[in-house]
C-alpha cells in the first residue's frame, strides 16, 4: 500500500513547486474618504488657513491608517483630492502646495522635517507611515519654481502638479507620480513634462500608481502594466459615477480584470457628486467593494492579496476578444434600428422584441453579438443592444469600441442609454460578443440596484463571450465589452492644453 502513496506526494509536491511564492499574501487596505472641503473662493486663502482644512482632512486618514495598521494592513491607500478637495482656480489651490521632492533623495520628512522646506503634509503623511509601520499612499499638489530660462514656465513662475505620493513603513518617501492625463477641468494644475512611469519594489511585490481620469489611458495607465510587470496598481481617485457604463466600481473592476494586476481603488464620497465606489480588485476576483450612495460617511476595506498574482494558477487566461465574434455568422433581424447616447457618445441599438432570441448590430467596422433566454418578456421594461464604434470627444479624447446589453430607461426607446436604477426583468442566459480591433476590453455586468455581478454569476471566455452561468437568473441593469483603442487616440489626451 506504501507504494499507492507515492504518486500522490509527488502530485502534492508539483503543485507546490508550481505555486511557490504565489501562495504569500499581503494585506491592503483602501479608505473611501468623505472629504471636508474648503469654502469657495476668489482670492487665496493664507497658508495657515490652508493648513488648517488640509489638517482636519488628515485627521480622519489618520484614524482609518491607524485602523489599517492594527489589523495588520501593510499599506493603505487615500482618494484622489483627499486633503483638500476639488473647487480651485490656479491661483487658490497655491497656499495647498508643497515641493515634493524627487524619491532618489531618501527623504524621510517625518526625521528631517525642514530638508525640503516649509512641508508640514509630507511630515505628517511620512510620520503616520512610520509610527505605524505601514505603507500610506495620498494624493496631494506639488509645486516646482520656474523662471525665464525656461521657455515652457508659465506665466505665474511656477509649475502645479496633481501628485500621488508615497512613504514605506519607515516614512521614506519613495514614489512621486504627476497625473499625466488631466481631466478637462483641473486647470488648477500643469501637464508634467517628466516620464508617467512610476514603479517601485516593496517586500509585497512590485507596484505602479495613476490616478483618476489616467485609467482610460494608454500611457501610464495600460503601459505601467505592460512593460513593467507590476503586480499590483494604486489607485487615488475621485471619480463621480456616471451611469449606465462609467461607475467606479464596475469599471475599475473590470480593469484589474482585463489587465490581470491587483488594484487598490480608494475613491472620494460626496453623494451629490455622486462620487463613491472604492475597492480592492485582483485579477481573478473582486475581493471587497464599497458604494454608499446613502450616507456621508467614510468607509475603511480591508483584504488579503497575492503578492505576485502571475505566479498563481488560477491566474485569468489572456483573452482573444474578437476570436468568437469574427468567426461567427452575424444574426439577420429586419427590425428598425434606432441611435440614443450615452456619454455624448451616439450609440446603435436594437430593441429585445421576444423572450428569446439572437441580434447582431453593427456600427463601423464593430459588430455585436447578442444570445439571451429571459425568464419572461414584460411589457413594463424595455432592453436594447448597442454597438459604439468612434471617438469620445468631451471632457478628453478617447477612442472606443462598446458593445453593450442594457435596460432603457423607460419603455420610450429614446430613453435607451439614460441610467437607471433597478429592473425586474431576469436573464437565464445571455452570451455577448464584439469584433473588437483591441485587446483591451473591459467586460462589466450590473444587477438591479446598481449591484455589481460576482464571478459565480458569469464568466468570460477565452474566445472573449460575456456569458451567464448554468443556473443563474440575473436581474440585469447592464453588462458591457468596454473597449478601448489606443492606437486611434489623438497624440495625448489633453495634449492642447500642454505648456
Ligand atoms: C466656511 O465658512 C463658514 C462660514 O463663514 C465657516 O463657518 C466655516 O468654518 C468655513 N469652512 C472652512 C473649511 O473654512
Ligand atoms: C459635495 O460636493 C459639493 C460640490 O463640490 C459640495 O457643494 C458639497 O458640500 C459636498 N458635500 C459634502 C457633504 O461635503
Ligand atoms: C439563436 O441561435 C442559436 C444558434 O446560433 C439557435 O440554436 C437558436 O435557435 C437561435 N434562437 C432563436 C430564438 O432564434
Amino acid at each position: 500500500m506504501a507504494t499507492a502513496w507515492f504518486p500522490i506526494g509527488v502530485i502534492v509536491l508539483a503543485i507546490c513547486i508550481l505555486d511557490g511564492g504565489a501562495l504569500d499574501t499581503f494585506k491592503a487596505a483602501v479608505y473611501e474618504h468623505a472629504v471636508i472641503l474648503p469654502n469657495r473662493t476668489e482670492t487665496p486663502v493664507s497658508q495657515k488657513d490652508a493648513l488648517m482644512l488640509m489638517n482636519k482632512n488628515l485627521d480622519v486618514l489618520e484614524k482609518a491608517i491607524k485602523l489599517a495598521a492594527k489589523q495588520g494592513a501593510d499599506i493603505i491607500v487615500t482618494p484622489g483630492d483627499g486633503v483638500y478637495g476639488w473647487v480651485f482656480t490656479r491661483e487658490t489651490i497655491y497656499p495647498y502646495l508643497e515641493d515634493i521632492p524627487d524619491p532618489q533623495e531618501n527623504w524621510i520628512p517625518c526625521t528631517e522635517a525642514q530638508r525640503f522646506g516649509h512641508t508640514p503634509v509630507q511630515e505628517r503623511l511620512s510620520c503616520l507611515a512610520r509610527e505605524n509601520s505601514i505603507y500610506v499612499v495620498a494624493n496631494i499638489g506639488d509645486k516646482k519654481e520656474c523662471g525665464a530660462n525656461d521657455p515652457t514656465c508659465p506665466p505665474d513662475g511656477r509649475y502645479q502638479y496633481n501628485t500621488n505620493v508615497v512613504f514605506d513603513s519607515e516614512g521614506k518617501l519613495v514614489a512621486r507620480y504627476h497625473k499625466y492625463n488631466l481631466f478637462a477641468p483641473e486647470v488648477q494644475f500643469n501637464f508634467p513634462k517628466d516620464s508617467p512611469y512610476v514603479t517601485f519594489d516593496t517586500p509585497f511585490g512590485k507596484f505602479g500608481i495613476f490616478t483618476c481620469f489616467d485609467i482610460f489611458s494608454y500611457e501610464p495607465a495600460a503601459a505601467v502594466v505592460d512593460k513593467f510587470q507590476v503586480d499590483s496598481i494604486l489607485y487615488p481617485t475621485a471619480w463621480y459615477n456616471t451611469l449606465p457604463l462609467l461607475s467606479a466600481v464596475p469599471f475599475h473592476s473590470a480593469w484589474a480584470r482585463a489587465m490581470r494586476i491587483n488594484l487598490l481603488s480608494a475613491n472620494t464620497h460626496n453623494t451629490s457628486m455622486h462620487m463613491t465606489g472604492s475597492g480592492i480588485y485582483a485579477p481573478e476576483a473582486v475581493k471587497v467593494y464599497h458604494y454608499d450612495m446613502e450616507t456621508e460617511s467614510g468607509q475603511l476595506l480591508l483584504s488579503e492579496l497575492k503578492i505576485r498574482p502571475r505566479l498563481s494558477s488560477d491566474y485569468p487566461a489572456v483573452v482573444d476578444w474578437s476570436s468568437y465574434a469574427k468567426s461567427a455568422k452575424p444574426f439577420i433581424s429586419n427590425q428598425p434600428k434606432f441611435h440614443g447616447s450615452i456619454y455624448f457618445d451616439e450609440f446603435t441599438f436594437i430593441e429585445l422584441t421576444k423572450e428569446t432570441g439572437n441580434y447582431t448590430i453593427c456600427q463601423k467596422e464593430l459588430c455585436c453579438h447578442l444570445t439571451y433566454k429571459m425568464s419572461e418578456k414584460r411589457t413594463d421594461e424595455v432592453y436594447a443592444l448597442g454597438a459604439f464604434d468612434g471617438l469620445h470627444t468631451v471632457e478628453g479624447q478617447y477612442y472606443l469600441q462598446i458593445c453593450t446589453l442594457l435596460k432603457c430607461q423607460t419603455t420610450d426607446l429614446k430613453t435607451c442609454g439614460e441610467p437607471v436604477g433597478s429592473a425586474f426583468t431576469r436573464f437565464e442566459e445571455f452570451s455577448l460578443s464584439g469584433t473588437f480591433n483591441t485587446r483591451y476590453v473591459f467586460p462589466q455586468l450590473v444587477l438591479s440596484g446598481t449591484q455589481l455581478a460576482r464571478e459565480q454569476h458569469y464568466e468570460v471566455s477565452n474566445d472573449g463571450r460575456l456569458k451567464s452561468r448554468s443556473g443563474v437568473s440575473l436581474p440585469v441593469l447592464v453588462m458591457a465589452l468596454y473597449g478601448r483603442v489606443f492606437e486611434k487616440d489623438p497624440h495625448r489626451l489633453g495634449q492642447s492644453d500642454h505648456p
